[in-house]
């Protein structure tokens, strides 16, 4: 892939491999990595260090505009730091994932992170961008848009293993924010018209770099 302006977007649900699909197409493509999902995570953490009710949209967005939020873009060592701490382990604990949906569906919380993720974007040039809303509100002029899914067995099945969690609850969490995160009015998790869609149910991680790679050569020259 030629130097110059690159955008990948990468959507989908969790647990359809999206996070370990960008990491590694970002590093053999020698572009960053932008893990949105990362950036709702780190907000909400701050929500909870405030003692705020997630629920409570005015004082989320009143958090969320006095948090000073960094995240590096490095496809193998990206770090988020809220108010200068680090945070990469908080974020994946339970009680930010129970509370992340909340949050991100705060209007001003996605308003605000969106206009961070388009400089971000500007800034880095050639980007792989994860997330919900990537291809359809961040960056719909993305050179390649992506849209990946798995079964709801096996998508629970990865993020218990990833998540060192039990798969029965894991299950119930999973279903509970999807249905949450494809029905909020701002900004659903929804496929974008134009997006590449990939089931990875039966497909390993290699495969889908594989086809993504491809992809995007066919669309950008390499
Ligand atoms: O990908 P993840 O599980 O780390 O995302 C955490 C939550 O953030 C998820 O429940 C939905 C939300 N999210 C979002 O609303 N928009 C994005 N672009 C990324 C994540």
């Amino acid at each position: 892939v030629r130097a110059g302006r690159c955008v990948v977007a990468v959507d989908g649900p969790s647990g359809s491999g999206k996070s370990t699909v960008s990491r590694r197409l970002a590093s053999l493509v020698d572009a960053s990595y932008l893990d949105t999902g990362a950036m709702y995570r780190a907000i909400t953490w701050a929500v909870l260090r405030s003692a705020v009710d997630p629920h409570d949209a005015e004082s989320v967005a009143k958090v969320a505009g006095e948090t000073d939020l960094e995240i590096g873009v490095d496809p193998q060592a990206y770090s988020v730091s809220v108010d200068g701490t680090i945070v990469d382990r908080e974020i994946r604990g339970p009680e930010v994932t129970g509370a992340v949906s909340a949050v991100s569906a705060v209007p001003a919380v996605r308003a605000l992170l969106v206009a961070m993720q388009r400089d971000i974007i500007a800034t880095a040039g050639r980007i792989v961008v994860e997330g919900r809303d990537i291809g359809s509100v961040v960056a719909p002029d993305a050179e390649l848009k992506v849209y990946l899914t798995a079964s709801a067995d096996a998508r629970a099945q990865r993020r218990s293993t990833e998540y060192a969690t039990d798969l029965t609850a894991t299950a119930a969490d999973l279903a509970r924010r999807d249905k949450f995160d494809s029905t909020r009015t701002a900004d659903p998790l929804r496929q974008a018209d134009d997006a590449v869609v990939l089931d990875t149910t039966e497909l390993g991680i290699d495969e889908v770099v594989t086809q993504l790679r491809s992809l995007l050569d066919s669309r950008v020259g390499s």
